[in-house]
């Protein structure tokens, strides 16, 4: 079997809505071959569709499609560390690892770039599908049918607090609330916030980032969707967030904080949320992966 690893992924940054996103150290593991039928399933309790609706399965089907071959059926088998409809690339993770599986298993007939291309034209934008497979903080672009993107990496001392909610958004209604147009004001107001955004991650020039994080495209109209997302908001700053943004479309909300705070950060974020009535957050200290998917030879240890 082939073994697909997929980085989870943080989209938008704030500022960067649908143009910037980076990759993450929490993984999805898929293991793949060709099989006669559909066999899918699961090593975790996350439960998983097991026909030909499964994500992965179906991603796969496209690639062969796209390169005029017919695909004979899938055994494939889910690892999920990424949590779903979070904000954290979950859908992402399972088109990357069913055309990059596929694409292996056919004897690698594209190339990044047609992965990259294929990846963001099924999801509908490229900022998670991008960094799930290049690693790092992504740019991306979208002209025509073809993506043009560039990976930098991020600075060594940035850390990113991930709070996750007991309680699941879909990109779709996200989407929904935003409108259809914005002023001019509001538009320079994000250009120049992203831009600030990218060079600052990469430079580590980090008292940008409280300003690079704010935005007028999404975040205020997402934020009435997130139960406690103020209180969360506000908390990361008391403890020394360099900036705090929803993650994607949400409901995940991720503080920037310098490694040299991370323990006490770490140490002191969930009883503070709980003392003010927030429950039920997880919160998971993560770096940014700079590898992207990664493809090996291998079978699940039992
Ligand atoms: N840029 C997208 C959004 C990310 O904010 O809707 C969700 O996949």
């Amino acid at each position: 079997m082939i073994q697909i690893q997929v980085p989870a992924t943080s989209a938008n940054l704030g500022s960067g809505f649908d143009a910037l996103g980076l990759a993450l150290t929490l993984y999805n593991r898929v293991w793949m071959e060709e099989y006669d039928g559909i066999l899918i399933s699961s090593r975790d309790a996350v439960p998983i569709p097991t026909d030909a609706s499964n994500l992965i399965f179906w991603a796969a089907s496209r690639l062969y499609e796209e390169c005029g071959r017919k695909m004979p059926g899938l055994r494939i088998i889910q690892e999920n560390h990424i949590p779903m409809a979070s904000g954290l690339g979950s859908s992402s993770a399972c088109i990357v690892a069913g055309l990059l599986g596929a694409n292996r298993l056919l004897g690698s007939p594209l190339g990044k770039s047609d992965l990259i291309h294929l990846a963001a034209k099924i999801e509908g934008h490229p900022d998670n599908t991008t960094p799930a497979i290049s690693g790092g903080l992504v740019a991306s672009a979208v002209e025509g049918e073809r993506v043009y993107s560039i990976s930098v990496p991020v600075s060594e001392k940035i850390r990113f607090a991930v709070f996750h909610p007991p309680f699941e958004l879909k990109t779709e209604q996200a989407r929904s609330v935003l409108p259809r147009q914005y002023s001019r004001e509001d538009v320079v107001y994000n250009l120049s916030r992203s831009a600030l955004m990218i060079a600052s991650l990469f430079s580590g020039e980090t008292e940008n980032l409280r300003v690079a994080v704010q935005d007028k495209v999404h975040q205020p109209y997402r934020l009435g969707l997130i139960p406690d997302a103020e209180t969360v908001f506000r908390l990361t700053y008391e403890l020394g967030s360099l900036g705090t943004y929803i993650s994607g479309a949400g409901p995940t909300i991720i503080a920037m904080i310098d490694s040299e705070v991370e323990a006490s950060f770490a140490a002191q974020a969930m009883p503070h949320l709980e003392s003010r009535g927030v429950r039920g957050w997880d919160l998971w200290i993560l770096q940014t992966d700079s590898q992207g998917a990664v493809i090996s030879l291998g079978t699940p240890m039992e």
